[in-house]
C-alpha cells in the first residue's frame, strides 16, 4: 500500500523565550524561563497532516539525545510513522524562538541532524516516499536532498508539495516538480526578487510571475488575510483566515501545509484543501507552540463558530 503523505525534511526542538520585545543589535533584554517543545517544518507538517487524518510519515533524522526523544513522541501522539525517523551520532537540530506579545515570532534554527538528511539517506529510503499519493518538502535540510526527492517522486506520479521556507534559492527542477509551490509573501518575494510591499500592490501579476517559475499550482499564505491559490489556467481563488487572535504564530505555516497535503492525498480540490489548511493554521495561532497547538482531529472537524 502506498503511503499517503510523506514528509522529507527537519525535526528541531524548539527553545522558547517570551520578551516584551525583540532586542536591538548590542541590547540585553530579559525574558521568561525557557520552554522547549517539539518543533521543525518538516515535523510540523507530518504532525499537521497526522491530525488532519492521513497516514503521514516523516522521513528525517535526529539525534539520540532528549530533543530526539521528545520529537519521536510528539510525532507519534500525532499518528505519524516514525520508521523513517533516523536516530543519529549528532544533536538534533534546535531552533531558538523569541515570541512577542502580537503573538509572532523570529527563529535562529541550529541545523544538527537535520544535515544528516542527505541524498544518501533518502536513497536508502526510497521505498517509503517515492510511490506515496503527496511528498512534502521545505528547505531545512540540504538543499541537494530537495532537488533529488522532488525530481524523482514527481516522476514516480507522486504529487510534490513544495514549501519554499525557509527561503533559499533551490534548483528549476524543485519549481518544476511543485503542485502546489507554497510560499508566504516574504517567501514570494525572495523568489521574484522583489519587495513584501511591492508584491501586495499586484497579487494578481505576483502570483502569475510564481507560475511562470514553473509549479503548476500556487498557494500564497498573507497569514491573518487568509490565502490565494492558482492553478495554471484558473482564476485565483481567496481562501479566508479564521478570525481569531494569534497567541504564537509559530508554526502555523506548516500547519497550513501539512493540513492541505493530508486534504490533497484524500482527493479534496486544491482550494478545498487550502480551506482546511486555513482552519487548521487559524486554530494552530491560538495556543502556544507549533505542534503543541495543533488542534485535534476533533478540534479540526467541529462545526463552524
Ligand atoms: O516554522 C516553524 C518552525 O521553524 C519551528 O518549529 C522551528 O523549529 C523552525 O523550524
Ligand atoms: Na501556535
Amino acid at each position: 500500500m502506498p503511503r499517503s503523505v510523506v514528509v522529507v525534511g527537519s525535526a528541531n526542538a524548539d527553545l522558547v523565550l517570551e520578551v516584551g520585545r525583540r532586542p536591538a543589535a548590542g541590547e540585553t533584554v530579559l525574558g521568561s524561563d525557557v520552554v522547549t517543545t517539539p518543533g521543525g517544518k518538516g515535523a510540523n507538517q507530518a504532525a499537521a497532516a497526522g491530525r488532519a487524518g492521513a497516514d503521514a510519515t516523516l522521513v528525517g533524522c535526529v539525534g539520540t539525545d532528549a530533543s530526539g526523544d521528545l520529537l519521536v513522541g510528539s510525532l507519534e501522539g500525532a499518528g505519524v510513522r516514525t520508521d523513517a525517523l533516523r536516530r543519529v551520532d549528532a544533536p538534533t537540530g534546535t531552533a531558538v524562538i523569541v515570541v512577542t506579545p502580537d503573538g509572532e515570532n523570529a527563529i535562529i534554527v541550529a541545523p544538527g541532524a537535520n544535515r544528516q538528511v542527505t541524498p544518501a539517506l533518502v536513497a536508502d529510503l526510497a521505498d517509503v516516499w517515492r510511490g506515496a499519493t503527496v511528498v512534502v518538502l521545505q528547505l531545512e535540510i540540504p538543499l541537494e536532498t530537495v532537488a533529488h526527492v522532488a525530481s524523482a517522486a514527481s516522476a514516480a506520479g507522486a504529487r510534490v508539495v513544495v514549501n519554499l521556507a525557509p527561503a533559499a534559492d533551490v534548483a528549476p527542477e524543485v519549481l518544476a516538480a511543485a503542485d502546489p509551490l507554497v510560499v508566504n509573501e516574504s517567501e514570494a518575494a525572495f523568489l521574484l526578487g522583489t519587495t513584501p510591499g511591492a508584491l501586495a500592490t499586484d497579487l494578481d501579476a505576483a502570483i502569475a510571475d510564481l507560475l511562470a517559475r514553473g509549479p503548476r499550482s500556487v498557494v500564497v499564505t498573507l497569514g491573518a488575510a487568509g490565502a490565494w491559490v492558482a492553478e495554471r489556467d484558473g482564476r485565483p481563488q481567496h481562501v479566508p483566515a479564521l478570525a481569531c487572535t494569534a497567541v504564537d504564530t509559530t508554526g502555523a505555516g506548516d500547519g497550513f501545509v501539512g493540513a492541505m497535503a493530508a486534504r490533497l492525498a484524500a482527493g479534496d480540490s486544491l482550494a478545498d484543501a487550502a480551506r482546511v489548511g486555513a482552519r487548521f493554521a487559524g486554530l494552530a495561532v491560538q495556543r502556544k507552540g507549533a505542534q503543541a497547538s495543533y488542534p485535534t482531529p476533533e478540534e479540526l472537524h467541529a462545526p463552524r463558530r
